[in-house]
């Protein structure tokens, strides 16, 4: 395959280095990019004066047949191609279908304004789901019924769903599951340790939360990413009367970046996307560990639905939780790739350099791991069976000892002395051996006597989940709100 600059080279390139170099292996998926930016540039070519009205509509036709060629069968249009990257490969397809004329696609162009442009086309597609193609309305199919687009190079299957949607997906279904089983108390933990009872549905919405900010940061980084590159050449600019900002309308851009240079080395949207994967990695390993953790024996209060757990090839009686283990270790995986792509970016000289090629491997393998990712952890959010009374027998007295201290500030002891007071039954009660409600009160009393009969209500998680029922509270009505305005923000 000869490349796109042979001009200037007397001898020829190194098989290994051509493998090398060589982008198609992994840069083939920007292909309906690639051809949507370059359809827009005919057009802007074409109103410079640069092709005549029938050269550009040859370029068009052409294009779209390339892209109807792919779309048909991505395998078996790349399995066999040699060519350097995605963008000579298009040239290349197009320049067998129309001839010289696709020669003067590329005038004003380079690959560096190019590449820049269909990373960020590409990502905004993958990211918020609005692509340009004509092909868009037809992907919005269920990542986990279909897999639309095979990979030829990989064994795994690129999915066609917006990385918002699934997490949006996801948090819908925590919030589904939070208002169905409202009812369920369950143990809360700090260091690990029993603290206060909690309703099972505020820690869903916990988690929830997190991933709703994680929807926000993307919109952001989207936001940001939403800026043409096209039009600022190899690194100095382009030379010929290009109207950017209709070429930047052609391609759905909000703006028009204002420095060539930067424009074409500027990975920032990159690095921001990366970091955004990896740390909603960090949200799901942490609530995939809790699921972990509770679907063990010794918690109980969880079971994987056998469809999202695997056995052991050694021991018959296993059920593994690897749907969550996975979910957990791919937060290592997506790390890797934003360490990786920041230590290519540092210290990299002004604009475009070859090492700038390094960013699409982490960018996908990014965006395919949470696309697989997201709607797993769905799955089993939404197929695993809860044990309300494991739950309920994890809920001892002393998760209410807060309570106990409480009802004395209420009697006017300072919250200070209360604590103390109540540690002190603690460890009366533990010197007895029995439970803190079992304490007689002439006991209390014998601790202080600001402790009365009455205070025995307290010995009531239900009552005590519902006293905290100021805002973000786990309370009943608390933890409505809180599903109203989840639902609210997913509209
Ligand atoms: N495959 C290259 C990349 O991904 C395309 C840009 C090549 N530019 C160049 N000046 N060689 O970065």
């Amino acid at each position: 395959m000869s490349p796109l600059w042979g001009g200037r080279f007397a001898g020829q390139t190194d098989p290994l280095m051509a493998r090398f170099n060589a982008s198609l292996p992994f840069d083939w998926r920007l292909w309906d990019a690639d051809i949507t930016g370059s359809v827009a540039w005919a057009a802007a070519i074409r109103r410079a004066g640069l092709l005549t009205e029938d050269e550009r509509d040859q370029i068009i036709r052409g294009l779209e047949a390339v892209r109807d060629e792919i779309a048909a069968d991505p395998h078996a249009a790349f399995v066999d191609a040699a060519d350097e990257d995605i963008h000579s490969f298009v040239e290349r397809r197009l320049t067998e279908r129309i001839g010289a004329v696709a020669g003067k696609l590329h005038t004003g162009r380079s690959r560096n304004d190019q590449v820049a442009t269909d990373v960020r086309l590409w990502l905004r597609e993958r990211t918020i789901g609005r692509g340009q193609t004509r092909t868009n309305a037809e992907k919005n199919e269920n990542p986990r019924s279909s897999a639309s687009v095979r990979v030829p190079f990989l064994s795994t299957a690129e999915t066609t769903v917006s990385l918002d949607s699934a997490l949006t997906d996801l948090i819908r279904a925590a919030a589904d599951r939070a208002e169905a089983e409202i009812a369920v108390l369950m143990p809360g933990y700090t260091h690990l340790q029993p603290a206060q009872p909690v309703r099972w549905s505020h820690w869903l919405l916990s988690h929830a939360w997190a991933w709703q900010r994680d929807r926000g940061r993307l919109a952001d980084l989207a936001r940001r990413a939403d800026m043409l590159p096209l039009g600022s050449g190899a690194l100095a600019g382009c030379p010929f009367v290009i109207d950017r900002a209709a070429l930047a309308a052609d391609l759905g851009f909000a703006a028009v970046s204002p420095n060539s240079l930067d424009a074409v080395s500027d990975r920032d949207f990159v690095a921001e996307f990366l970091f955004w994967a990896a740390l909603l990695g960090v949200h799901l390993s942490r609530w995939a560990e809790d699921l972990i953790l509770w679907s063990s024996r010794e918690f109980g209060f969880v079971t994987l639905a056998d469809a999202y757990s695997t056995g052991s090839s050694l021991m018959p009686q296993k059920k593994n939780p690897d749907s969550l283990e996975l979910l957990r270790g791919k937060a290592g995986r997506l790390h890797g790739d934003l360490v990786g792509l920041l230590t290519t970016l540092k210290g990299l000289p002004s604009a475009y350099n070859k090492d700038l090629q390094e960013d699409k491997e982490p960018l996908f393998d990014a965006a395919d791991t949470l696309a697989l990712t997201l709607p797993v952890a769905q799955g089993v959010l939404e197929t695993l069976t809860i044990h309300p009374n494991r739950m309920q027998a994890a809920l001892g007295d002393e998760l209410l000892a807060t309570d106990l201290a409480d009802a004395l500030v209420r009697a006017g002891v300072p919250f200070r002395q209360s604590h103390h007071l109540v540690g002190r039954a603690v460890q009366r009660a533990e010197a007895l051996g029995c439970a803190l409600r079992a304490l007689p009160l002439a006991e209390l009393q014998a601790i202080s006597p600001h402790f009365d009969a009455e205070m025995t209500a307290v010995w009531d998680c239900e009552r005590s989940v519902e006293q905290r029922a100021a805002i973000g509270g786990t309370a009943r009505l608390a933890v409505r709100a809180q599903i109203a305005a989840l639902r609210d923000l997913l509209r």
